[in-house]
């Protein structure tokens, strides 16, 4: 990994930041790099003990608050009913019934005026696959495709979520993204472009042409993503965690997914008025965790015990 690449990382961020404040006369820190690994793992040798965790790897989090976020159902499952998520059922990749069959049974739920099931529905792998095999289906045809693409691909999951879609007859909603750190926000950005964009690429936001990023500084957006940040938190020890959002045309925030091994944090730093200042701030935070708890992943943080346990059997 160079240098180049390893900015689209958090770790890259915190080696900086405790650069600026001196180096290895204050903390050393060692970057592991495993030949084949994608991930190389950084320490911070702190007074409290090693800090390490990996280059793509959250920081803070427990690892049920990582698995909580990371898998898609299990957050709709856990959260659906208390957080702003679209409507969302699972299929298993090796059901046994045909896409057609399938689908069959999705149109009959559109055609059921109780279901929050409409066309069009969102088709998506249940983990991350950086925007691969995310479809927009209109109808039961391009419901059978997009059930046929994601269970022909073994990756991103065991299963396939069909998904209320955020957005109307004038289009997408707006796509926004937030990063918070325990219980706030820290940045959140819209991404707009004036340009068409490709219907290939409608549910890939990196890929459309001329998009922009916008910092949000409107107090009634940034306290609806609190409110969830901050749920999250307290009742799950999420403490760093990013989202992908939208906003609708009520100006109502709505949960897409979130990330807690977050990239693109070069692209933030680059194309965001003031990237230059608010990314390396947030790595400087993110230090001072560090320095002040010598916190290591495995430890719980001194919250989770905190309100309802995430009920995970
Ligand atoms: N329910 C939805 N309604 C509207 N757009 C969606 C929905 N789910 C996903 N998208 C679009 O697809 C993009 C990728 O989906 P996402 O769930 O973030 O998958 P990935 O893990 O691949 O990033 C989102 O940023 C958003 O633009
Ligand atoms: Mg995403």
């Amino acid at each position: 990994m160079d240098d180049e690449e390893g900015r689209k990382y958090l770790a890259h961020y915190m080696i900086e930041a405790w650069r600026r404040r001196g180096g290895d006369s204050f903390m050393p820190a060692t970057i592991r790099r495993e030949s084949f690994s994608e991930s190389p793992e950084i320490t911070f040798h702190t007074a409290n003990g090693d800090f390490r965790f990996g280059f793509g790897k959250t920081p803070f989090n427990t690892a049920d608050a990582d698995l909580l976020i990371s898998d898609k159902w299990r957050m709709f499952q856990t959260l659906g009913n208390t957080l702003p998520l679209p409507f969302t059922e699972r299929v298993a990749k090796r059901d046994v019934r045909g896409e057609a069959e399938i689908a069959a049974g999705i149109v009959a739920k559109t055609q059921d005026p109780g279901h929050p099931f409409s066309f069009p529905l969102i088709v998506k792998p249940s983990e991350g696959s950086l925007s691969r095999h995310v479809y927009i289906a209109r109808d039961e045809q391009e419901l059978v495709h997009a059930l046929r693409e994601n269970r022909s691909d073994t990756s991103y999951g065991d299963g396939v979520l069909i998904q209320q879609f955020l957005g109307d007859e004038q289009g997408l909603f707006t796509e926004m993204r937030a990063i918070c750190l325990d219980g706030r926000t820290q940045i959140a950005f819209d991404r707009t472009t004036d340009q068409d964009i490709p219907a290939g690429v409608l549910t890939d936001p990196a890929q459309w042409p001329g998009v922009r990023l916008r910092e949000n500084l409107d107090i009634a957006v940034l306290a609806q993503i609190d409110v969830i940040a901050e749920y999250l938190y307290e009742n799950y020890g999420v403490s760093y965690v990013t989202f992908d959002m939208k906003r609708d045309r009520a100006g109502r925030v709505w949960i897409v997914e979130g990330n807690v091994a977050a990239m693109g944090l070069d692209v933030m730093e680059r194309d965001l008025m003031n990237g230059r200042r608010i990314v390396p701030g947030l790595a400087d935070k993110m230090l001072d965790k560090v320095v002040a708890t010598g916190l290591t992943p495995e430890k719980e943080p001194a919250n989770a015990s905190r309100g309802a346990e995430p009920e995970f059997s």
